[in-house]
């Protein structure tokens, strides 16, 4: 379905993220007839280019992170037309006539700041008092969004000064991902796991992202975060308010942020033995995370494990166990909801008898799987034995669920339609640096250093202790 005609101002548009997932975004929504044909983008940096070197600039990422299958001649030259370029200067007053005399009325205005959350306060400012955004213009902010809590209360502060929260669209692009909206759909559009999602049938909650990719190239930026604020107060965290939320009365934006809100408050805060922090060795002929970040000292983590406890009617005794790191052994990012035994056995558990399991796998091979226990086959008595109720996109819905879309195409579009469910509210992002910032503080206040461990493994030993002591196990990584 189309979008409404729109103007997109991406601040940064020469930067990385313009490059690998928002530009080749556009282009593959216009590929795919959803982005109008009187729509417009206009690339917005500090580069003197002109429309034509912008153009080139767009048509190399089309090259390089689109599919062949859809880089049409024919259709990238169309939605290079509808491509422009101004030269601007964030924080002085260089470009923003030029920005302004191009804006045009009747049509969405969107800016997308892509850039670094310095500049978030300027750009904000100039756009409002040239008249650039009128009370209908949306922007975009890319995380971090913040670095604790006090960094994220001021650039709320900031936005808010010039745009009301319904304009602001914070970007987690793990909410754009076609699986982790499923989430969504799986629990309040199935009657059949409702009624056992709860502490009492929940053993625990796995939530996996491991990613084999290490730090190179960004390991300044990375080094000033580490995996919890990199990874966990933002995208893990949206991954547990999904699972952990109460059904919201409608899937409407503030219905559904109110649910994950009130999770986010309901954590508890971490204490020190439950947390285990890795920072990846070098190996396989590769450098270490010390080599990455330029920094012999460095004490910031590449890997996390964590146990949360969500104290409220819902969840009280039900671990959720957080991990993520870099250089892990695949990279595979998975929820797993881990059931309780049944009250009573009629069989010898001796016998084969495992947990059940509802795996969704959010990345690669998106799909589910629910972990049943059968009998056996053979004439060997009622032996148990556990197997997959298997679901993978690509086989369930063929071309759709094997062409899954981009997080950033998703969100994109989005924003030009209005919808803000799978953004962030402010309440929220501070709410998680709330509980973030004591535990960050608590490791830094005690100069721990993370636990080596070696590429290409699922982490360091202690987070396999984390589960064992629990008398509970990881899911492997493959
Ligand atoms: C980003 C982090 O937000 O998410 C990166 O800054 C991480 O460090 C990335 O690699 C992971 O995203 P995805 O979509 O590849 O799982």
């Amino acid at each position: 379905i189309p979008v409404d005609a729109f103007d997109l101002v991406i601040f940064g548009g020469t930067g990385d993220l313009a490059k690998r997932k928002i530009l080749p975004g556009l282009y593959r929504r216009f590929w795919a007839g959803q982005m109008p044909a009187e729509s417009r983008i206009i690339g917005a940096a500090r580069a003197d280019l002109d429309d034509a070197g912008f153009r080139k600039l767009v048509a190399d990422a089309i090259d390089e992170f689109v599919s062949q299958d859809k880089r049409d001649e024919a259709m990238i030259a169309q939605f290079l037309e509808r491509i422009s370029y101004v030269s601007i200067d964030a924080t002085g007053t260089g470009g923003w006539d030029q920005l302004k005399a191009m804006m045009r009325s009747g049509v969405v205005r969107a800016f997308y700041f892509s850039v670094a959350p310095a500049l978030f306060g300027a750009i904000a400012e100039r756009l409002s008092s040239n008249g650039i955004a009128d009370s209908e213009s949306r922007i975009v902010v890319e995380k971090p969004f913040g670095r604790d809590l006090a960094s994220a209360q001021a650039l709320n502060a900031t936005l808010a000064a010039h745009f009301a929260e319904r304009q602001i669209y914070r970007i987690d692009h793990y909410l754009g991902k076609e699986t982790v909206q499923n989430l969504m759909a799986v629990r309040f559009a199935n009657i059949l796991f409702e009624p056992i999602w709860k502490a009492q049938y929940i053993d625990h909650v796995q939530i996996t992202v491991a990613e084999t990719v290490g730090v190179e190239g960004r390991g300044a930026y990375y080094d000033k975060s580490g995996a919890m604020r990199d990874m966990v107060q933002n995208h893990m965290m949206q991954l547990l308010c999904l699972i952990a939320m109460e059904p919201p009365y409608h899937f409407d934006p503030n219905a559904v942020r109110d649910e994950k809100l009130k999770v986010i408050r309901a954590l508890d805060p971490v204490a020190p033995q439950d947390i285990v922090r890795g920072q990846y060795l070098a190996g396989g002929g590769q450098g270490g995370y010390i080599e990455h970040s330029e920094n012999p000292a460095s004490r910031t983590e590449s890997y996390i494990a964590m146990k949360v406890h969500i104290s409220n009617w819902r969840w009280a005794g039900t671990p959720f166990y957080l991990r993520t790191g870099k250089r892990m052994r695949a990279r595979a990012s998975e929820i797993a909801i881990v059931f309780k035994e049944p009250p009573h056995s009629i069989f010898d558990h001796a016998s084969g008898w495992r947990e059940n399991q509802l795996v969704i796998r959010l990345q690669p091979n998106e799909g589910m799987n629910l972990m049943v226990m059968i009998k056996e086959p053979g004439p060997g008595g009622m032996r148990l034995v556990q197997v997959p109720l298997d679901m993978s996109f690509a086989d369930a819905l063929g071309e759709e669920g094997a062409d899954i879309p981009d997080a950033y195409e998703r969100l994109i579009m989005d924003v030009i339609r209005g919808n803000q469910t799978l953004f962030m509210r402010g309440d929220e992002v501070e709410a998680a640096w709330a509980w973030a910032d004591p535990i960050i503080e608590g490791w830094e206040g005690r100069g721990e250093k993370p636990q080596g461990y070696d590429p290409g493994s699922s982490g360091p030993d202690d987070a396999l202790m984390l589960m064992h002591r629990d008398g509970r196990r990881w899911r492997e990584i493959r």
